[in-house]
């Protein structure tokens, strides 16, 4: 790992340089935060766990047409992906209220939404990723209308196909955050989904219980954020041959 040349360190992933022009090796950290950084630990299996169920979806969701960065895993924590210039823009999709959505609106969690409900973050640790709309984006050219209309449209596409998926599963998605990226290709250039898809940028509830199956565990002391992550894994069919111990191990889900 040392040789290799970091091009970006984030609070949960590092990408690296990737073997061929135009790739990059996204690898999965255990580290934990919230509140832009000042809340930091440590979730053994988290980074094993999330780049698992990454590619999970990224693949269904390439399987329906929504074409991603993703490539092919490598290892436990490791996946190559396509390198795409990101749009500094952070697209949430909200379909129950939860999170900063209720303390902005005065709305009590779990109140479901009259429909998917688009908002959209600038991307800026220092400015603690402020909401903007879509004129900031357009304006500040960020993205131009075409891209950002083509970003709202993958984004409810995500947003249908998921939700279907996380019922089939007995999974409420209550919320989720997504990434976009330019990918160059000769001429051509198609605004791709980048990033990840899991339980630290997701919102899910247990159909039944409504307990919590995500990052809000960590976010809120509620302990059990390992074994969240793992029962998503185990109904999404993902954990390992030998059960979720295997996950520590050496020859945990290559
Ligand atoms: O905090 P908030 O309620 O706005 O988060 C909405 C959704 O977006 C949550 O699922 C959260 O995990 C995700 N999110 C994220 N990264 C951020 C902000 C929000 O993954 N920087």
């Amino acid at each position: 790992m040392t040789r290799r040349r970091r091009v970006y360190e984030g609070k949960a992933k590092v990408l690296f340089e990737g073997p061929e022009p135009g790739t990059l090796v996204q690898y999965f950290k255990d580290d934990a935060t919230a509140f832009n950084g000042e809340k930091k630990a440590t979730v053994t299996g988290k980074g094993v766990l999330n780049n698992r169920i990454s590619e999970h979806l990224m693949l269904k969701l390439a399987e329906i047409g929504i074409q991603n960065h993703f490539i092919r895993r490598l290892n436990m924590r490791e996946q190559l992906i396509k390198e795409v210039e990101i749009i500094p823009v952070e697209v949430i999709i909200r379909n129950i209220a939860a999170g900063s959505i209720c303390k902005r609106l005065g709305i009590s969690e779990g109140t479901p939404l009259p429909r998917p409900i688009i908002e959209y973050c600038f991307k800026s640790d220092e400015l603690n990723d402020p909401l903007v709309s879509e004129e900031h984006i357009t304006a500040f050219g960020w993205a131009n209308p075409l891209e950002l209309d083509d970003i709202m449209s993958q984004s409810l596409r995500v947003n249908d196909f998921l939700l279907g998926l996380f019922s089939g599963i007995g999974i409420r998605l209550v919320d989720f955050k997504l990434e976009f990226g330019r990918y160059y290709e000769g001429d051509e250039m198609q605004i791709i989904l980048a990033d990840e898809i899991s339980p630290d940028n997701c919102r899910l509830w247990d159909a039944a219980t409504n307990k919590k199956l995500d990052k809000d565990r960590f976010r809120r002391d509620l302990g059990g954020v390992e074994d969240a992550y793992q029962e998503v894994a185990r109904r999404l069919g993902i954990i390992p041959e030998g059960g979720p111990g295997d996950l520590q191990g050496t020859n945990a889900i290559q």
